[in-house]
């Protein structure tokens, strides 16, 4: 299906990776059958022709880029991806599929009482949200320097890369396994449905409904957590 015919369907950009469980989970909730995702291995994407919605399925951090450009008219991601990439689309729902935090964290071993100060040398962040890191330290007055790394961040004080990291944290068992403690909390996030803002005006039935199924999906399985 080329761009073309895009504009008489939905189209919905799935994150693949750990949020892609839950996502088909909660479209399944509302009559989407996606087999469980059972389709979706190399195949990145699909129609389902009864509701007349494409599915594309985005590596996270990629995921805003394209609802941003209407490529996809509706997107799944983490807040921690919007805040990094500050992408220009509509934030619509709060989709309660878990909170987790943005976190600086530091070595157990690490003089608490003065985490800010390194001997008059300047502070090594590793993380893989240099904007977040980087505003963070901005709005403390503190000079840092910021090491962009694009995974497994929790190595970066072990081995002296780093002296502390900004990471996301969600079970914290990273962290603990590692040998690290949360310093400061920088924000609580969530994930979120996103929506280009064009879209929003030329589907808008379409997507209102979409949004009406699933806002109804959220509130009984919130229910069931009473
Ligand atoms: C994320 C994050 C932490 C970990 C936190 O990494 O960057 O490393 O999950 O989860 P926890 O608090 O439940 O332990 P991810 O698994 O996405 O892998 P990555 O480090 O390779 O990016």
């Amino acid at each position: 299906m080329n761009r073309e015919n895009n504009v008489k369907c939905l189209v919905i950009a799935l994150p693949s990776g750990r949020l892609l469980k839950s996502s088909i989970q909660l479209l399944e909730r509302i009559g989407i059958d996606l087999k469980g995702g059972k389709e979706i291995n190399r195949k990145l994407s699909f129609y389902n022709r009864e509701k007349s919605i494409k599915f594309i399925i985005t590596k996270p951090k990629d995921n805003p880029t394209y609802v941003e450009c209407g490529v996809a008219d509706i997107g799944i991601v983490g807040e921690d991806v919007l805040l990094e990439e500050k992408k220009d689309v509509y934030k619509l729902l709060d989709l309660k599929l878990g909170k987790y935090k943005m976190i600086l964290a530091a070595p157990e071993s690490r003089n608490q009482e003065n985490i800010y100060k390194n001997n008059g040398h300047r502070l090594k962040i590793a993380t893989k949200y240099p904007h977040i890191a980087g505003d963070y330290f901005r709005q403390k007055g503190i000079y840092v320097e910021i090491i962009k790394l694009y995974g497994s961040v929790e190595l970066a004080p072990q081995v002296g890369l780093a002296d502390m990291i900004v990471d996301i944290v969600s079970t914290g068992r990273t962290l603990k396994e590692n040998n690290l403690v949360v310093v400061d909390e920088i924000t609580t996030l969530s994930v979120q449905l996103i929506v280009n803002r064009i879209s929003y005006k030329t589907k808008h039935d379409k997507i209102t409904h979409f949004l009406k199924d699933i806002k109804q999906s959220i509130v009984p399985a919130l229910d069931k957590t009473k």
